[in-house]
């Protein structure tokens, strides 16, 4: 791991969050990487973490208030957000999002936050609906606008008994996004990127109707291959996602998505957009059988067995590998549960693929349903890499970055 967070001096801003736990871990990591950590609390973080927790873990004084001591001592916002190289609020609640994006400055986070001249970053935390509110992803828009990065929030429980995006993003991952801004800075800005590249994405599941009221489905929600999408557009790809029926859309406005249900509809929309593409990553969970017959009314209960007749579907992945170009590049997935190494090496060298990105449903935590992903990437070249259990979106970030450097 580079080791560019080295030396620098970051403002880590703690909200009132269920999340501001995790500042505590933040904070270790961010310490363990010789960042000198000042952390400052909005007054209703204090009742989530307490600021003894956090001033020992970052051997400073927690800052929370504009005075101290009775008013006797002045905490200067504007030498804080001069002093430092970064500033990090995280958890970022939706209340003090909205301070943010409107230039409010009633506490000592928000009046520095206005007094940075460094990056600033975001990483939210909130429930489902407040995430989702139109209020919230305007503020979130317009931070994006001014220059802040937002740290993508992460999917899954939250702590409101709800499940889906707004969780904080692990710990982990805030260090990793962090380290490789300024990873690019660094290095000037002129690392590879998928600039000038067209990316063609399958994700989802397909649905094969039996009738007007059922289906054959699977689990999958999506995620990893809109993760993907979002990384490949995020390095400055033009990406369209054909995506199969599942809740689940990209945040960023500039991917085109392809809405389909059967594996018949994604295969002409992937097979129709390829030719013009120079990247197809085929992340989808697509349905290897369809019923012959499709019923026009809802099959009624009669007999005590009914046999369903089921035919192939196309298999989108191993028709493009058969089409595809020498300017072309082609990724493919396997989701195996035994002899996952040999079945997703036969896949790769069967389907034409530059290289395939296995997970073993044997990996708690990776595969369908899960926010989390582990996996192993075998090329064409026989190089095999092994990840370790990730959140999506970084996983997402190791698949666009092995595109980028080996191929
Ligand atoms: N795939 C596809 N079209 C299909 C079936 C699979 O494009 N009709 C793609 C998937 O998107 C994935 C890869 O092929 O990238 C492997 O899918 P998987 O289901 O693991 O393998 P199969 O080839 O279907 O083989 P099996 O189900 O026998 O393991």
């Amino acid at each position: 791991m580079s080791n560019s967070l080295s030396g620098k001096k970051i403002l880590l801003g703690v909200c009132g969050s269920i999340a501001a736990y995790k500042a505590a871990i933040l904070t270790r990591l961010l310490v363990k990487q010789n960042v000198e950590v000042q952390i400052l609390m909005t007054k209703s973080a204090t009742h989530f973490i307490t600021p003894l927790t956090l001033s020992t873990l970052s051997k400073r004084k927690v800052i929370s208030r504009f005075f101290e001591d009775g008013h006797k001592q002045w905490n200067n916002h504007v030498e804080l957000g001069l002093w430092a190289d970064a500033m990090l609020i995280a958890p970022a609640s939706g209340s003090t999002i909205a301070r943010l994006a409107t230039g409010m400055c009633n506490d000592v986070l928000a009046a520095t936050y206005l007094s940075a001249r460094c990056p600033v970053f975001v990483a939210p935390a909130m429930d489902l609906d407040m995430w989702q509110h139109p209020a919230t992803q305007r503020n979130i828009d317009y931070l994006k606008e001014v220059g802040n990065q937002i740290v993508p929030v992460g999917d899954g429980e939250l702590a409101s008994g709800l499940s889906g995006p707004g969780r904080l993003a692990e710990p982990e991952d805030i260090v990793q996004f962090l380290q490789q801004f300024f990873d690019k800075q660094d290095s000037g800005n002129e690392q590879p990127t998928l600039e000038g590249e067209t990316v063609i994405i399958t994700a989802g599941p397909t649905y094969e109707p039996i009738d007007p009221v059922r289906f054959i489905g699977n689990r999958s929600s999506g995620r990893m291959g809109i993760a993907l999408a979002e990384e490949a557009a995020r390095q400055g790809a033009k990406v369209s996602l054909v995506l199969g029926p599942t809740d689940l859309r990209p945040t960023n406005s500039a991917i085109e998505v392809v809405p389909v249900q059967t594996a018949q509809q994604m295969y002409e929309a992937t097979v129709a957009r390829f030719p013009s593409a120079t990247i197809g990553i085929l992340a989808a969970a697509v349905a290897d059988y369809t019923p012959v017959e499709t019923s026009d009314v809802k099959i009624k209960k009669k007999t005590s067995d009914l046999v369903l007749q089921l035919t192939k579907t196309k298999d989108i992945l191993a028709h493009l590998g058969s089409i595809k170009k020498e300017n072309q590049r082609l990724v493919g997935f396997a989701l195996e549960t035994n002899n996952e190494e040999e079945n997703a090496q036969k896949k790769l060298v069967k389907k034409n693929l530059d290289f395939i990105v296995l997970n073993s449903l044997r990996n708690k935590g990776a595969g369908f349903r899960h926010t989390t992903n582990q996996i192993t990437i075998l090329d064409r070249h026989n190089n095999k890499s092994h990840y370790e259990l990730k959140s999506k979106e970084a996983v997402a970030t190791d698949i666009i970055q092995y595109l980028i450097t080996h191929f």
